[in-house]
């Protein structure tokens, strides 16, 4: 007991990362372990246990007359996700999943636990409520550390290309994107919202520093209970000056290619234990296939869809328009009267905005909206009025377009809706550790 005690204290005392048992030269040196029982089982006097720590798990085996019958017994009794420390020898096994265990001799308990509730079998509901828990699986593991790997992935891309991350606020006294869906609440007094975008934010950031983005969490107060909406997530957006459609959809397309290239790479484990090939992301290559609205609203009359000029794609319309795809699909010039009200007239088109949805292949939806957006002033305005807001709660918008309006453009894309798709996950709450929804605001 003395020895974790003073562990605990934070005392220099060496341990080793399990992943420095797989190492080449490991087999017969010493080790010191610590973290989680992830498997335990004790059998004929010796104690099977699987270890996990943050850089993996290892099986560890302890017999009795290594440590004694009064050690191993109170061994015997520590739960799974009990903490605890071991020390002994790293053997080869030919049966464990990386060919190797620790055989110990020594073992200090650190926190034996209660009985963990979580265990195979127990309904969705239950997982959900034990989500602070349920977030220790393996499965979980793989995908938060791949999520890492993306946002670190999309934030190398960015800095490679110039682009500067900045710090746009989450409350705001606008809602960018439709008042009808931003979570409202009391701000001393006055209408506040939690952001739904950074947008506009980013649009006056450009002016300095031409090429910008930020990484915020962004708030819908959708009641939609699809598997692909969250009313929050963390949202990537990009806005670049001097840019127009055709210079977006390629900088997006370069982003991912790059960010898929870096995942093969770098995540090659998380990968795999999600169930997806490496070699199938290093493989992804530019361009994307573009069609036009018109195109789409076409191809899905042909496919037998009751839709004309005018309608809305909903999931079941961008479903029918990728599910043959194995690479994503631009949708590119919407009519005017779906799309947000600061996005660029098409020169040449007055029914449609230049702007372009990307749908992630195989059926998995929007993945990013892109868009140029107006740079004059009385059409903005115009706009504004056109979709029942009042021009004067968007005076300081305005004012950008009254100092060097330039031409500009930018996305955003949910990184929830990145990771859903590229580890082709049924819903989007299996790519977030605690998520919100409509029915769902705890833990
Ligand atoms: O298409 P959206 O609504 O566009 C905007 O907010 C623009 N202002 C972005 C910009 O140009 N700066 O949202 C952008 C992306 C979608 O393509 C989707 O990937 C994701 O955000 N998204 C959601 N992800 C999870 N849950 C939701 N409820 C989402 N709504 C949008
Ligand atoms: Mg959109």
């Amino acid at each position: 007991m003395h020895e974790v005690r003073a562990q605990v204290a934070g005392l220099p005392v060496a341990f080793d990362p399990i992943e420095r048992v797989r190492a080449a030269d490991a087999v017969g040196r010493r080790v010191r372990l610590r973290g989680w029982v992830h498997r335990s089982r004790s059998s004929g006097g010796i104690l099977f246990l699987t270890l996990r720590d943050r850089t993996g798990t290892v099986p560890v085996t302890i017999r009795k007359d290594a440590i004694g019958p009064e050690r191993f017994q109170e061994a015997e009794h520590v739960q799974l996700e009990g903490a605890i420390t071991v020390s002994g020898v790293v053997a080869e096994d030919a049966r464990a999943p990386g060919g190797r265990e620790v055989r110990a001799d020594q073992i200090e308990i650190v926190h034996a636990g209660e009985p963990f509730p979580i265990f195979k079998d127990q309904t969705e509901e239950f997982l959900l409520d034990k989500r602070h828990l349920a977030i220790r699986s393996q499965e979980f593991v793989h995908m938060f550390r791949l999520k890492a790997g993306l946002l670190g992935a999309l934030r190398e891309f960015l800095a490679h290309e110039d682009v500067l991350e900045v710090t746009p606020p989450i409350i705001t006294g606008n809602a960018a994107e439709g008042g009808a869906e931003a979570f409202a609440f009391d701000y001393f007094g006055r209408p506040g919202y939690l952001g739904q975008t950074a947008q506009l934010y980013l649009e006056a950031m450009l002016f300095p520093h031409e090429r910008v983005y930020a990484v915020t969490p962004s708030f819908r107060a959708e009641k939609s209970r699809t598997p692909r909406h969250l009313t929050e997530y963390t949202h990537l957006e990009v806005e670049l000056a001097w840019c127009d459609l055709e210079g977006l959809s390629d900088f997006t397309e370069r982003m991912f290619v790059r960010v898929f290239h870096r995942l093969a790479e770098r995540c090659p484990d998380e990968l795999r234990a999600l169930g997806r090939d490496p070699a199938e992301f290093a493989r992804v290559s530019a361009p994307f296939d573009r069609i036009s609205y018109g195109e789409a609203i076409e191809q899905l009359k042909r496919q037998g869809f009751p839709v004309e000029w005018g309608s809305d794609l909903g999931t079941a319309e961008e479903r029918a328009l990728t599910l043959e795809q194995s690479t994503p699909r631009w949708v590119t010039h919407f009519p005017v009267e779906l799309k947000a009200f600061y996005m660029l007239r098409t020169p040449g088109d007055v029914r449609t905005v230049e702007a372009a949805d990307m749908l992630g292949s195989e059926g998995y939806g929007e993945i990013v909206g892109a868009s140029c957006r107006e740079v004059d002033i009385d059409r903005l305005v115009e706009r504004i009025r056109a979709v029942g807001a009042n021009p004067a709660d968007y005076e300081w918008y305005l004012d950008l377009r009254r100092h060097g309006s330039v031409p500009h453009a930018g996305f955003g894309t949910g990184i929830e809706r990145i990771l859903r798709w590229i580890t082709r996950r049924e819903h989007i709450r299996d790519t977030t550790p605690f998520p919100r929804t409509p029915a769902r605001h705890t833990p």
